[in-house]
Formats: structure tokens, C-alpha cells, sequence
């Protein structure tokens, strides 16, 4: 097996897996904004296991493992690192769909997701529900590392309705994964309050103590690569992983890139539309590029001008047209 998450040395960042977010698109243009080596891993939208399982429902959930051409081809020059993420609750479809990745597709791991902490997902038993489930969530590892030779990490939280970190975190490291991701929030929290860096360092002792060897990365309100850093410093994670920091400055991982012109925006968004409409166009629909519009256009005087009147353009050639006008 080639463990990556070995591979990869301290201080690690990771860009988080989004829904709706984090696809082929965005994924290549966030590394194409990257500083060489500051950015190392990325993931998919989650994806589900019983949805892949399903030859009709496959067609639909598999939207969210395609890679393109393109975005691989970066990625291997930069040697960033591509992740699927998959959730649900079967053990037994876990090890099928693992085999069934690995042998269709070009990953360099899979992440079993045991922290979403929607409620219609969690009514479904899966995801950060398995954290109250705790034997089955070790039995949905094992599975799955049976199914595949990827390395096969886990995403989860600090507890259900109130941090369990250490008893957690030691359960999950009797399976072994090849690296886990904290969350510093529990299920009952969502994404409300501050993420607690407290839990995500006791997981490190606890970690340490048991199987220093496995990476253990921490997420939760990290909005600046200086204070990344500063939480490895702090917590003694191996690295941690950016979510919505990544809508405050998409050159979230190009740290020494201060100043950025109106100009430059203005490029990356228009490249952002056309890598979308390639690949997207006549499948998804238009109106969902428009919520990184917001991204780029910031930080210059006109700029809540200019996203007001994008919120109103209603297809790709409106928006080359307002940038570009004959
Ligand atoms: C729009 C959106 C979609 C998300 N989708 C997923 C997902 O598919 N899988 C997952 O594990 N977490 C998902 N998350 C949670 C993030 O991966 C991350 O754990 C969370 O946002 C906390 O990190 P942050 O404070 O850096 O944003 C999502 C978060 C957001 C904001």
C-alpha cells in the first residue's frame, strides 16, 4: 500500500471536502493557486456508499468522483494528493464500493466521513452518528480497508452531544486508519460556536500515547495560513485542514500572495467560469457558479457593485460579456 499521509511532512494543509463545493472545478483552481508545497491534500464531495452501490443511483452520486483530465494533471505536478470521500452505513457496502473505487478510478486514498452532522444524514445513522455507534464506525473502517490498498482515513468530530475526544479518538485508533481528521465541534454544536483547539490537542495525546505514528489533523475555524501554522505549533496536529477559509481568500494557500489586484481576480474568476462551463455545462446548473463570484470579488472599491449585478446574469456569456464588453 502507498500511505501518502506518511509521505507528507509537518506542517500538512489540507483543503476540506464541501459539498456542492469541493468538485473537480474547484478543486483544480484552488491548486492552481497555490504556493508549491503549501497546499497537499484535497477531497471530494462526499459521496455515498449505497448511492454508488446502486447501478441507477451511481450514475447520479458518481458526478461527484469525476476528475478531470485537467485538475490530475496538476495535482500529480504538484504532488497534491486526491482524496474520495464516502459515508453511509454498511459495512458490507463499504468494502464493495472501496473495491469497486480503487479499481475505477485514480485516487490516492479514501476518508470514511463520521462528521456530517446533518440532520437528514443523521436520521440515516451514518456519519458523525456513527460516533454514538461505536462499534459498527470500527467495523465500517475495517470493511473498507479490506476493499481497497488505498490508504483509508476517517473525518470526524469530537462527540455527539458533547466532546468525547479521548474515548473517541482511542476507539478509533484500535482500527488503525491511515490518518484522522478532527473536527473541533460536536455533532450538537453543527457549525455553531468556536471550534474547541483544546479537544483537538488532547486528541494529539492521546494519539501519541497509543499509535504516535498515525497523522492526525485538526479543522475548525482556521481563516489564515499564519494561524494554521499556529495551531500545529499549539496543538502538536500534523497539519490541519481549511474549510470555509478558502471563501475568505482563495489564495488561501499561496501565503506570501498579499496584494491582489482587481485584475487578477477578475482573470481567476473568468478562468473559474470557463473550467466550469468545459466541464459542467449542459450537466450542472449555471446559477451554482455564481456563489464564488462572491470570492473573488472583494477587497477593491466597486467590487459589492460588481457582485450585485453578477447575482443577475443568467448564463456564461453574460459574464464574459460584463467583463469583456464589445
Ligand atoms: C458548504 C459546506 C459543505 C460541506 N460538505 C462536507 C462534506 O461533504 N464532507 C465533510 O466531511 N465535511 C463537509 N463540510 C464540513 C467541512 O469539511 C469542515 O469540516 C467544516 O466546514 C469546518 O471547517 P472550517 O471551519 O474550516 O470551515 C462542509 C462544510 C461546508 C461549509
Amino acid at each position: 500500500m502507498n500511505n501518502f499521509w506518511q509521505e507528507i511532512k509537518s506542517p500538512a494543509f489540507l483543503l476540506a471536502p464541501m459539498e456542492d463545493v469541493t468538485d473537480t472545478v474547484f478543486r483544480e483552481t484552488v491548486s492552481g493557486m497555490a504556493a508549491p508545497g503549501r497546499l497537499n491534500v484535497v477531497f471530494t464531495e462526499f459521496t455515498s456508499v449505497e448511492g454508488m452501490n446502486h447501478p441507477k443511483g451511481r450514475e447520479r452520486v458518481s458526478e461527484r468522483l469525476i476528475v478531470s483530465e485537467s485538475e490530475r494533471e496538476l495535482l500529480k505536478k504538484l504532488n497534491i494528493k486526491l482524496v474520495a470521500q464516502i459515508w453511509g452505513r454498511n459495512p458490507e457496502i463499504y468494502n464493495t464500493v472501496s473495491r469497486y473505487i480503487s479499481e475505477n478510478y485514480d485516487f490516492d486514498g479514501l476518508d470514511v466521513n463520521m462528521g456530517c452532522p446533518v440532520k437528514k444524514v443523521i436520521k440515516t445513522g451514518s456519519c458523525s452518528a456513527l460516533i454514538g455507534e461505536s462499534n459498527l464506525a470500527k467495523e465500517i473502517i475495517l470493511a473498507t480497508k479490506e476493499g481497497t490498498n488505498l490508504p483509508v482515513s476517517v473525518k470526524t468530530r469530537t462527540g455527539i452531544k458533547q466532546h468525547q475526544t479521548e474515548e473517541w479518538i482511542s476507539h478509533l485508533l484500535e482500527t488503525v486508519p491511515a490518518a484522522i481528521i478532527l473536527h473541533g465541534r460536536t455533532q450538537r454544536m453543527q457549525s455553531e460556536g468556536d471550534a474547541d483547539w483544546d479537544e483537538i490537542a488532547k486528541a494529539v495525546q492521546v494519539k501519541n500515547q497509543i499509535r504516535p505514528e498515525i497523522p492526525l489533523h485538526g479543522n475548525g475555524d482556521v481563516f489564515s495560513y499564519a494561524d494554521g501554522l499556529r495551531k500545529v505549533e499549539e496543538t502538536g496536529v500534523d497539519g490541519v485542514m481549511i474549510g470555509r477559509g478558502i471563501f475568505q481568500n482563495p489564495w488561501f494557500f499561496n501565503p506570501e500572495k498579499t496584494e491582489i489586484s482587481m485584475e487578477e481576480r477578475i482573470t481567476k474568476l473568468l478562468e473559474h467560469t470557463r473550467l466550469f462551463e468545459q466541464t459542467w455545462g449542459g450537466i450542472k446548473n449555471f446559477n451554482i457558479l455564481k456563489r464564488f463570484y462572491k470570492i473573488y470579488l472583494n477587497s477593491f472599491p466597486g467590487a459589492a457593485k460588481m457582485r450585485a449585478n453578477l447575482m443577475e446574469v443568467k448564463g456564461y456569456d453574460e459574464v464574459y460579456g460584463y467583463f469583456n464588453p464589445k
